[in-house]
């Protein structure tokens, strides 16, 4: 077919031409929204999911349908190296200024300003303080504490306050809440505990990797009560095949059942392989209906274009050791695995690689889906590990 008019988009973030089996959980959303609009208290957002599964694309959606509902919304993402008041603060100012130039003069709307002048001042951001042109004087004694947890949810309950007399309402959107640190995700928490309970209209929705969970439970007991926690995760076939067929209807191609049960097989459903085979099957594709031999020889090109982007730049980001890591925990198979049969095959004791095991982990490469289980993070990342390394790790003294 022709490349030009190739729907597919694979690639992190992309807009799929159609997203497809996530209704159920943007219904949730839109209701989430309108509630915490309407200050009625509700339960904050955090999105969970494998690589590759459509988080990012969700939040993007957020974002939009809050906006369309009135909101201020501000998306960030979060980063290993990146504090978290350095990525909110330009985002922040820039919703307390919108709120400013609404209508008349707000003191709510000047006070926001004024805590989030002191909050600047208490972080003591290394990047100076002319660079965030704020030219006002502070709020003094308020999130000024230099105490993460106390200025962030003064910051929050300021700029809720100053949202509420506007009238309005404000999303703070987050991704790769995975990287947060276990003092910025307690600060969050505790700003989110806050605000709700003075039921103010800020809402927080965040999206991560599975040990978010783990990481928000052990920052704080309490956010299993603030938050839920939806699961985003590979499409069932009816979903996987509307997310191909959806398409390409519009351009006189389809796939053939059989093609579409084939793409499920191998992609198990993942939304960013859907979109790989697609966009390869398309190109390949001489006349329609696509059929299974076509997906036959899409799945050879797909997979190897995978090796070389998608899984290779995580695979590049690995010292060797974690490597040898990876290698053993996919010999043991696709799913959860024991801990300590990584050990095992490696030929050292559990306690030896706790170690690896944890950077592997803040890496976003595995988790932990119970107590002593280890699983990959990127789907199929276990067919490509035995695929580039086939002799298996290096053994310990090996
Ligand atoms: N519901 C969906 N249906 C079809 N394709 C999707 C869907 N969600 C995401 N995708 C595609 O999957 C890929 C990965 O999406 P992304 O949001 O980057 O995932 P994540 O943030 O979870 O790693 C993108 O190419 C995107 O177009
Ligand atoms: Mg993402």
């Amino acid at each position: 077919m022709n490349p030009l008019t190739n729907p597919f988009s694979p690639g992190a973030g992309n807009q799929p031409p159609e997203l497809a089996g996530r209704d159920e959980l943007l219904r949730k959303v839109e209701v989430l929204l309108a509630r915490v609009k309407a200050g009625r208290s509700e339960q904050s957002m955090f999105m969970v999911g494998l690589r590759g599964v459509g988080k990012t694309v969700l939040l993007n959606r957020v974002r939009e349908m809050a906006e369309s509902q009135g909101y201020q919304a501000l998306l960030i993402e979060a980063h290993e190296s990146k504090p978290l008041p350095l990525l909110l603060l330009p985002p922040l100012r820039q919703t307390l200024f919108a709120l400013d130039r609404m209508q008349n003069v707000s003191q709510k709307v000047k006070r926001g300003l004024r805590v989030l002048r002191s909050f600047i001042g208490a972080v003591k951001v290394k990047v100076g303080e002319a660079e965030f042109g704020l030219d006002i004087d502070p709020e003094t004694g308020s999130a000024d504490s230099g105490d993460l947890e106390a200025d962030l949810a003064e910051l929050f309950v300021a700029v809720g306050e100053a949202a509420a007399d506007r009238g309005t309402a404000v999303a703070i959107i987050v991704d790769e809440l995975q990287y947060m640190t276990e003092v910025e995700m307690s600060a969050l928490i505790m700003a989110i505990h806050k605000v709700s309970q003075r039921s103010l209209p800020l809402v927080l929705i965040g999206a991560g990797l599975p040990q978010l969970v783990g990481l928000a439970g052990k920052s704080k007991s309490y956010a299993e009560r603030l938050f839920t926690y939806p699961e985003v995760g590979a499409l069932t076939l009816q979903d996987s095949s509307s997310a191909l067929q959806g398409p390409v209807v519009s351009q006189g191609v389809t796939y053939t059942p059989e093609a579409l049960a084939e793409v499920f097989r191998v992609t198990q459903g993942y939304p960013y392989f859907l979109q790989e085979w697609g966009y390869q099957s398309w190109n390949l594709a001489r006349q329609s209906p696509i059929d299974l031999a076509l997906i036959q020889q899409t799945t050879v090109a797909s997979t190897a274009r995978l090796d070389q982007s998608f899984f290779r730049v995580r695979f590049d980001r690995l010292t060797p050791r974690e490597k040898d890591y990876l290698s053993a925990l996919a010999e043991l198979g696709t799913g959860n695995q024991r801990s300590g049969g990584v050990a095992e095959r490696l030929g050292v004791k559990v306690q030896t690689i706790a170690p690896l095991r944890s950077s592997l982990i803040k890496k976003g490469m595995i988790y932990s889906p119970a107590h002593g289980d280890t699983a990959f993070t990127v789907p199929l990342f276990d067919q490509f590990m035995l695929r580039t390394m086939p002799d298996g790790p290096r053994k310990a003294g090996s």
